[in-house]
């Protein structure tokens, strides 16, 4: 049974802009989902519709089985942490903690049993009487993260939680997070835009692009599997190029392209003869010269930055001077600009992505 069901959510604001186009995305009890995509993707809007401080122009909201789509916030089994913390300036830690548990009348004892539970699980048990201002912007996070623990919610939103610490913080932050999210047991419906955190979080990663999902799924499989050029290059580095398809066999094709030739093995099949395709830099392995052979081309080097654990090389493939690919070589030293370096990309690593809108006959751009 799913724990959170949106279905066919569509959101017009009230000056006529359509933040949201028919937007569904569902979660398992207990699973962490990610809504990622670029700012003003509308990841905002949809988080607040499920919280219910929005109310959607069409569409379905669910908990388990229930119809929350009309309710008030309050009365929602769901808990938000805000991007700003949002947390009340003349209450201390503890006071903007029990909050929420006053609100709800929950009996003395069991509020005090609460408190000191989540301030445990975020480790501030020290900071309890600190307002806000005298706490770090780590802490004022572990403390909203605590409001929201408190209140035991079924499903935790979460608006960009982590995009005011420094990167370090940051990626500690990540890992106490899915562990507390483990611990306690909720539905995480996370938001970033920050494909790193995404993919480092996520059980099921939903990509959005001005109000639509774009595609979705397990954190590998659209790292892996991406379907457009849009979900190619903004999750990671992408040599993205167009290839008119010649023929196949079975899954096996052979494509035209800048670099010659090429060999795709795709389970999927192409979505027009004239379409995008893609690799990704960390494909590329290095060949002899000489070897020749399947996928297989020579690539002069214009420049070049050793990295430590990897080098990414760019440069133009010799057949094809007015195309740029990019290559990251692991535990390589450095490779010198002006050289020649030989590369094959495995079949199977390269992907179809969507057709090339061929512009209409008669129409010049
Ligand atoms: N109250 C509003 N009225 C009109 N447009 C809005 C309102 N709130 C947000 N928008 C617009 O809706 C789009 C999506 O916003 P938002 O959900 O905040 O995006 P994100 O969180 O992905 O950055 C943006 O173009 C934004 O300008
Ligand atoms: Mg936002």
């Amino acid at each position: 049974m799913a724990a959170i069901d949106v279905d066919g959510l569509s959101m017009v604001y009230d000056n006529g802009f359509q933040a949201l186009h028919e937007v569904s995305v569902s979660a398992e009890a207990g699973e962490f989902i990610t809504l990622l995509g670029p700012s003003g993707c509308g990841k905002t809007t949809l988080l607040r519709l499920i919280a219910g401080f929005l109310q959607p122009t069409e569409g379905t909201i669910r908990l388990g089985e229930e119809d929350i789509t009309g309710l008030p916030p309050e009365k929602r089994d769901t808990a938000m942490v805000f991007q700003s913390y949002a947390l009340f300036p003349h209450m201390t830690a503890v006071g903007n903690i029990q909050f929420g548990l006053k609100q709800q009348r929950l009996p003395k004892p069991e509020q005090l049993d609460r408190i000191e539970k989540s301030l445990a699980a975020v480790s501030l048990e020290d900071q309890r009487d600190k307002r806000p201002v005298a706490l770090s912007g780590g802490q004022q996070q572990r403390v909203a993260l605590a409001r929201a623990l408190a209140m035991r919610p079924s499903v935790v939103l979460f608006d960009e939680p982590l995009s005011n610490l420094d990167a370090k913080l940051r990626e500690q932050v990540r890992f106490e997070l899915r562990a507390l999210q483990r611990e306690f047991g909720f539905t995480a419906v996370y938001v970033t835009h920050d494909q790193a955190e995404a993919l480092a979080m996520s059980d099921v990663v939903y990509l959005m692009n001005r109000g639509r999902i774009v595609q979705h799924g397990p954190p590998e499989a659209i790292y892996r599997r991406p379907n457009s050029r849009f979900v190619a290059d903004f999750l990671g580095v992408a040599n993205i190029f167009e290839g008119r398809v010649l023929s196949n066999s079975g899954s096996r094709y052979s494509v035209s392209s800048p670099f010659g030739e090429l060999d795709v093995e795709s389970d999927v099949p192409p979505s027009a003869e004239h379409l995008y395709l893609c690799w990704r830099p960390e494909d590329a392995r290095l060949t002899s010269s000489q070897s020749g052979g399947q996928n297989h081309f020579d690539l002069r080097v214009t420049e070049s930055v050793f990295l430590g654990n990897l080098t990414d090389v760019f440069g133009h493939p010799t057949d094809a001077e007015d195309t740029t690919v990019r290559v990251q070589l692991l535990q390589h030293g450095r490779v010198e600009p002006g050289t020649t370096i030989s590369v094959a990309i495995d079949p199977a690593n390269i992907r179809f992505l969507e057709p090339i809108e061929l512009a209409p006959v008669g129409v010049s751009a």
